[in-house]
């Protein structure tokens, strides 16, 4: 029996909600009373869009200062941009004055790539003269299921780039409305459009390669899928008959030990606040603000234009603009929680994504257990966790970010990726080295899907110290006669160059965020550990473009002292971004991090060389990390567990 309760996010002006958080996304009515301020301003002329309207963050202090009863003060960010110009303004809006601060200039910025923009690009594309006559040449010359795919160009110093805001298309053709475009990839041909002026900048028809024919699909609309569709499933059905364990008031949410606040916003999408622990009456703090801040995906094919490939997902277009609408009964089971999204479009007007972010109670299997030998006595305990979640839909590919919470104190993440791969044609400059020939004549190349988890910590209260621990193995000899002997070696990183930290599995290297001012019962300073499986490093060269401007995948661990305008590994602007700002940048300072106010860094994805069963849809992979209790609790943290029995609650 699926059950659904409903939130709205945003926490302002006229939703009626009564619960108010400081750090509430911007409302419905918000979004629009900002855009209208920002619309009256000198700045603002028929030629200006809205890239971003969101809320502010007011002063943190004031924040971890907030007494739960007052309101601080409300104040929206704007990006505008000038279309004749290609000027980008950052505003600042008093939403309480009802009057704009400041509007300043950001020199060399270009905003991300919107759906007005990709719905745009398409339409113009496939009315370009010279793009008909490319189609044509191939043998295609009724275009009304021709697909384009605007991908963000990059930065790579070729004509077009300078004084634009472009995409670089790939195209891919349908044999219907509901074909498979990737299984028909058109290699060799690609349009740059500029963004800005809404109009094609060149086509670029560079190979002629047959375009592959043979359907395939996934969808059951689909004769083929409807066939083979098996009937021999029973179903299983999630009861909670006493309704969930979690309580919600506006954006805060308490379930068990566990409280924290909701967040949504267009480019991080999911993004949760003030994470603490109940550690039996003493409210613990955790984590600040845990968000996954970006995401590139570099593909590793050097023909034609594939070199291009590297969608910066966060900062280039926003998971959170680009997030589902998740339905009960499909996405999410149980008694479900959702939580929708407010974003805006380039008009200024706010857009609710609905359902955007799920959250519901999972049993998760065995806690613990254990059977006494003397005895026989059986104890047992079952585990669940708290599952929030949301799912965006980038193109081609589907990402889930699934945040889980244990009862043991771990915060995992979870990232499913699924969807579909991106093709190129089988061609006869990379033929199959860069990629897996996935049907003929297609080929799903060789990428990396790389993100980056901005973790705003405050395990135990301010001031953190990032420790790495490495396992030594002993010397032979006087003290370790038998060779058996090992011991983990622990140091602090005491600066933001000494915490740009690689995986090192010869020495089982792992990281862990301690409170040196806080200390567990045995005297040790109570502490959370990454748990990290999904360490992977970049294939490009050191000295490219996309290694400066994807700095944050250099190491797989960065640190930095807390800074407001710090929110973006890859920097605030990352379209056509030059890599000037980012963590790689930042870090130059060398700032002090012990017993900061400390951000962790963390880089992991996967190398994804394709194969044939993640064609023609990709069945769900995943990656992510944990952060564990080490040395936080005095003990088990779970001891108060009911024991398990059949049907009951626990
Ligand atoms: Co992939």
């Amino acid at each position: 029996m699926n059950v659904m309760t409903k939130g709205v996010i945003g926490g302002g002006i006229g939703n009626g909600m009564v619960a108010y958080h400081p750090l509430d996304p911007l409302s419905v009515d918000e979004i629009s009373a900002a855009a209208a301020i920002v619309r009256r301003a000198d700045e603002f002329n028929d030629a200006t869009k809205f890239e971003t309207i969101e809320l502010r963050y007011p002063d943190r202090d004031a924040v971890r200062q907030w007494d739960g009863a007052g309101r601080l003060p409300r104040r929206a960010f704007v990006c505008i941009y000038d279309t004749h110009s290609g000027t980008v303004r950052e505003c600042l809006v008093d939403l309480d004055a009802g009057i704009l601060i400041d509007a300043t200039i950001i020199p060399h910025a270009r905003t991300a790539v919107v759906l007005d923009d990709i719905i745009g690009c398409v339409e113009s594309v496939v009315q370009d003269q010279d793009f008909i006559a490319a189609m044509a040449r191939r043998g295609f010359t009724d275009l009304s299921n021709v697909q384009v795919d605007p991908f963000s160009a990059g930065n790579f110093g070729l004509d077009g780039e300078d004084g634009h805001r472009i995409v670089h298309c790939f195209v891919y053709n349908r044999n219907g409305p509901f074909d498979n475009g990737y299984a028909h990839p058109v290699e060799g041909l690609n349009v740059i459009y500029d963004l800005n002026q809404g109009k094609v900048l060149e086509v670029l028809d560079r190979t002629m390669v047959e375009v592959p024919a043979e359907e395939r699909n996934y969808a059951i609309r689909h004769d083929r899928i409807a066939a083979m569709t098996r009937d021999d499933l029973k179903a299983i059905a999630i009861t909670q008959p006493d309704g969930p364990s979690f309580t919600v008031a506006g954006n805060k949410v308490h379930w068990l030990n566990w409280q924290f606040h909701v967040e949504f916003n267009a480019r991080e999408g999911l993004v949760l606040n003030d994470l603490a622990f109940n550690d039996r009456g003493r409210v613990r703090p955790l984590l600040q603000r845990a968000s996954v801040a970006e995401m590139v995906v570099p593909y590793g094919d050097p023909s034609f234009g594939h070199f291009r490939k590297n969608a910066f997902d966060v900062g280039e277009y926003g998971i959170g603009r680009l997030a589902n609408s998740l339905t009960i009964g499909c996405d999410c089971r149980g008694h479900i929680h959702y939580f929708d999204g407010v974003v805006n479009n380039t008009a200024g007007a706010p857009v609710v994504i609905e359902n955007a972010i799920c959250m519901h109670e999972e049993d998760d299997g065995m806690l613990w257990k254990h059977t006494d030998l003397m005895t026989m006595a059986v104890e047992t305990r079952r585990s669940r966790r708290l599952v929030i979640s949301s799912v965006a839909t980038v193109g081609n590919y589907e990402y889930g970010f699934f945040w889980n919470l244990y009862l043991d104190g771990t915060i995992e993440l979870e990232v499913k990726l699924t969807g579909l791969m991106n093709t190129a044609g089988y061609n006869d400059v990379s033929k199959d080295n860069y990629g897996t020939h996935v049907a003929p004549g297609v080929v799903a190349q060789n990428h990396l899907h790389l993100f980056c988890a901005r973790l705003d910590t405050a395990i135990d209260g301010v001031g953190n110290n990032l420790v790495e621990v490495n396992v030594i193995q002993d010397e032979r000899g006087e003290g370790n006669p038998w060779g058996n002997a090992f011991h983990a070696d622990q140091a602090v990183l005491r600066s933001e160059k000494a915490a740009r930290r690689n995986r090192n599995a010869e020495t089982e290297r792992y990281w862990k965020i301690t409170n040196p001012n806080r200390q567990n019962r045995m005297g040790g300073p109570t502490a959370y550990k990454l748990v990290a499986p999904s360490m992977v490093r970049p294939f490009h060269h050191g000295d490219t473009q996309l290694a400066k401007r994807a700095a944050f995948t250099k190491h797989q661990i960065w640190a930095t002292p807390y800074t407001a305008d710090e929110r973006y590994p890859a920097g605030a602007y990352v379209n056509q971004s030059t890599g000037e700002d980012g963590v790689g940048a930042w870090t130059e300072a060398d700032r002090n991090i012990e017993n900061a106010d400390l951000v962790l860094w963390h880089t992991f994805g996967i190398m994804h060389l394709p194969r044939l069963e993640d064609f023609p849809i990709q069945p769900v992979v995943k990656c992510g990390f944990a952060l564990m209790a080490d040395g936080f609790f005095d003990e088990n943290p779970t001891l108060d567990m009911p024991p398990s029995t059949d049907g009951g609650s626990a």
